[in-house]
């Protein structure tokens, strides 16, 4: 390698939606048509990992290698979006500045790995955006890069990542983070913003239950699409639904009131389910395994536990696959495991470490 190459190292962390995003009024700038609002999950178990590297002497096309496949740059609309609007950035930081590396002229090299299935509903597209976007934001050594969250670089990057996919924007954060929807049709107010660090709410954990690791079926692009054409429930969504639930849903977390936050969660999941449903030819994201643990969730919250008051003890909910992620206090972590375990055996043909990933490690926090 030469000495004058430049190259960075991030990771980010995937956020899991409590009010899901469904929908888009501008493709190109991506614009949602309803806020939405998530928890960001520890990245100790599930996180992307990226390098980006520029170096005068590479040669041939920007080139991304996700998982271990190379794919240039250019190929990938999104992808080739947030890397310009990054070199631009660069760009001006040279062009004021004459003594630094005229790196926004160097081809770069990205090479990502998520530690988790690819595509298959767990949000990775989210965190592998966030990664790329502060990977490059680091190589460059934007000034946007310094800023911790309550800075505006950090809100920058984050409409960045937004260009590549709605929900990264919303992984540049730690906590819960609400992506408000804003109005403008340039996008400036449509920017994610932090509801409550994680500190804030020490005993809620999260439980990533893989029903099926493939790839999901239909892309959120196109699905998206079609719902917003076709379902006139999504509509309804959109204007009376979701407004009210955004209010709830902060509230809940603010009061760290676990009933209405497990009550928002499991509706909101099931109504963006429904918008799938009702969206002509319709999405089937949910299968019988994931459809069986929400029942096992609405069976073990009506069960009564000693000594607990709360009207829920675990709530699911699911994106565009059908993986479950549960919220629980951290309590009921164990109990939840033991009947994951009981009604769902580890199939024989996979070690047990493999099917139980330490459940401690996948908190929010
Ligand atoms: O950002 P996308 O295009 O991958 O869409 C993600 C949409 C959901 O994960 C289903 C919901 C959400 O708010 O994250």
């Amino acid at each position: 390698p030469s000495a004058a190459a430049y190259e960075a190292t991030v990771t980010a962390p995937v956020n899991i939606a409590v009010i899901k995003y469904w929908g888009k009024r501008d493709e190109s700038l991506i614009l949602p048509t309803n806020s939405s609002l998530s928890a960001t999950l520890s990245q100790d178990i599930l996180h992307s990992k990226t390098t980006a590297r520029a170096d005068p002497n590479f040669t041939g096309a920007d080139t991304l290698w996700l998982n271990g496949t190379p794919e240039p740059m250019s190929a990938s609309k999104r992808l080739a979006n947030v890397v310009n609007a990054l070199r631009a950035k660069r760009a001006a930081l040279e062009a004021s500045d004459s003594l630094l590396p005229k790196m926004s002229k160097w081809i770069v090299h990205v090479v990502s790995e998520n530690n988790f299935p690819t595509a298959a509903g767990l949000a990775s597209s989210a965190s592998g955006f966030a990664a790329l976007v502060f990977a490059l934001a680091n190589l460059y050594q934007l000034p946007e890069a310094k800023d911790g969250e309550a800075g505006a670089g950090r809100s920058t990057l984050s409409a960045l990542a937004r260009l590549g996919s709605g929900s990264a924007c919303r992984s540049l954060f730690g906590g819960f983070v609400a992506w408000e929807m804003g109005t403008h049709a340039d996008g400036r107010d449509s920017v994610a913003v932090p509801v409550a660090p994680a500190s804030h709410w020490t005993d809620l954990e999260a439980l990533v239950l893989v029903v099926h690791d493939g790839r999901k079926g239909v892309s959120s692009t196109s699905g998206m699409q079609t719902t917003v054409q076709t379902s006139a429930l999504a509509q309804e969504r959109f204007k009376s639904v979701v407004p009210q639930r955004m209010f709830d849903m902060k509230q809940a977390i603010l009061r760290k009131d676990f009933d209405q936050f497990a009550e928002t969660t499991m509706m909101d999941s099931n109504q963006f389910h429904a918008i799938c449903l009702d969206t002509f030819p319709p999405i089937f994201y949910l299968n019988d395994v994931s459809r069986a643990i929400i029942q096992l969730v609405t069976d073990f919250n009506a069960t009564p536990v000693a000594g607990y008051t709360g009207k829920y003890k675990v709530a699911y909910t699911y994106d565009a696959g059908p993986n479950a992620v549960l919220y629980l206090p951290r309590q009921f972590v164990r109990p939840v495991l033991a009947l994951i375990q009981h009604y769902f055996p580890a199939p024989t043909d996979v070690p047990a470490a493999d099917y139980f990933a330490d459940p401690y490690k996948v908190g929010v926090n």
